[in-house]
């Protein structure tokens, strides 16, 4: 009898045995299907069982009154213990708000809540840490998609760690060149925003990103031009793709001129032809879109000796010229640098002010971080500074929807970019001949205005 119940044990034992091994090999194998089917479903009741009590804990409820069955005092009994009733009267209660049923996302789950009365997104937005330590998640981001509803979109574990590949875009001066943390493809669309500053510490990823761009623009009927005062360590490999590039500053005043010029020229084109930007042109006479890609911008700004200072001023107000009217000319900066900050002079504060893609690697202190990402949100800010240095490419995004994202760019190897800038090295058009005919083109400060009143 007893060894026929320590048998039946054993039996049981090696069935839970198998069960676990099998649901852990299913979750690290197909951790997809296996947080749809079981991590999904047990989360969904546990989140809104323990709602009221995580509302509550985070400062997110209400005091309503509500009609509620309480104890109240009644008489004193004669032994001194104080009796009580049951009595069902008005008082004011916590009220949680209104959560309905979280849906399943790639990497988590996302619920909508209804705003109690009083409420604003940035109550939620300031609760967002705390909510996702009671959840235990990696991270809580709120949003709000119509009055009176925020959206909780939780990640339970950070999807950045690893990012896999997508498939390049095949839109012109569309790169896909990463993933954001909600699974979208991370995409620099120079059509829609034409100018990046991309800044972060030494070793957080930016070149790789500028290796990204130059991977999926070298397929595209496009002009790049480098300018890397680093030597022309960073894109003197990929020359073969690059219609220009300058390494030093001469070079740089150099192709600057020439830009300025060209930019010039294609105004008296569009002028012609009654066209406010060359994508109003028929595709014929339409010239190429040239993207500038810059490698540690303050180099273009720091002096070595007094010298220099001319040529630094020259550098200076061309660039922003190319920043104020590149848009409408089809010519679009990126700009990469660890420092990007205001010590470096009044151009460079002005030439931030004209890039309204911002992105940010790791950054050592806050400041660079609220240099290149602005006013935005402060839990950017924070999100930002805390990118360990273990995931080089995870960067804090800002477009122009208004709106934040931690992304990771795919790593891109110089020699892919290389291998690249190789193969598509007859897709490019030489310099001369993008500039040909701009000799003598000036912009005059009437033209000037004119373009930054239109
Ligand atoms: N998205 C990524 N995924 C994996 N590894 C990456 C990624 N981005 C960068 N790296 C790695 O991190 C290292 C530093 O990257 P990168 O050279 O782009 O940094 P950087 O910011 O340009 O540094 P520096 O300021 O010194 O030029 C490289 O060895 C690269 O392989
Ligand atoms: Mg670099």
């Amino acid at each position: 009898m007893r060894d026929d119940l320590l048998l039946r044990l054993l039996d049981a034992g090696v069935v839970l045995a198998v069960a676990v091994a099998g649901l852990w090999a299913w979750r690290r194998w197909h951790y997809r299907s296996f947080w749809l089917v079981v991590g999904y479903p047990l989360m969904a009741v546990s989140v809104r069982a323990t709602w009221r009590k995580i509302a509550l804990g985070c400062g997110l409820t209400k005091k309503r009154h509500r009609w509620w069955f309480t104890l109240v005092p009644n008489a004193v009994a004669s032994t001194g213990m104080v009796k009580v009733r049951r009595r069902f009267q008005r008082i004011a209660v916590d009220t949680k708000p209104w959560m309905w049923l979280p849906r399943p996302t790639r990497y988590g789950w996302r619920v909508t809540v209804h705003l109690l009365e009083g409420q604003i997104p940035d109550d939620y937005a300031q609760a967002a840490e705390r909510l996702a330590h009671s959840w235990r998640v990696h991270a809580v981001r709120v949003s709000s998609p119509r009055p009176g509803r925020v959206v909780l979109a939780a990640t339970m574990r950070d999807p950045l760690v690893r990012v896999d590949e997508i498939p390049p875009s095949s839109e012109l001066l569309k790169v896909t060149v990463g993933r954001l943390e909600t699974g979208k493809p991370w995409e620099i669309d120079f059509r829609t925003v034409p100018h990046w500053l991309n800044a972060g510490a030494t070793q957080s990823g930016k070149s790789n990103l500028a290796n990204a761009l130059i991977v999926g623009l070298s397929p595209q009927p496009v002009a790049l031009v480098g300018f890397d005062l680093k030597g022309g360590v960073e894109f003197t490999p990929y020359a073969s793709r690059l219609s220009a590039l300058a390494t030093s500053r001469t070079e740089c005043v150099g192709l600057l001129d020439d830009l300025v010029g060209l930019m010039a020229d294609r105004m008296g084109l569009c002028r012609q032809a009654g066209a406010r930007n060359i994508w109003q042109l028929p595709p014929g006479v339409r010239p190429v879109p040239v993207v500038v890609l810059v490698d540690e911008l303050a180099e273009l700004y720091l002096m070595a000796d007094k010298s220099e200072k001319d040529e630094i001023a020259k550098t200076s107000t061309a660039l922003l010229r190319v920043a104020q009217l590149g848009r409408a000319f089809g010519i679009y900066l990126f700009c990469c640098g660890q420092r990007i900050g205001s010590d470096l002079g009044p151009g460079v504060t002005a030439l931030r002010a004209q890039c309204s893609g911002r992105i940010c690697h790791r950054v050592n202190d806050p400041e660079t971080a609220t240099m290149t990402l602005g006013d935005l949100d402060p839990a950017a800010l924070v999100s930002a500074c805390a990118i360990p240095a273990e995931t080089p490419g995870v960067a804090i995004v800002a477009s122009q929807d208004g709106q934040w994202y931690r992304a990771r760019s795919f790593y891109v190897s110089e020699h892919a970019a290389e291998h690249a800038a190789r193969m598509y090295a007859d897709l490019t058009p030489p310099w001369e001949e993008i500039t040909s005919g701009t000799r003598g083109a000036e912009i005059t400060d009437a033209d000037l205005n004119e373009l930054l009143d239109a």
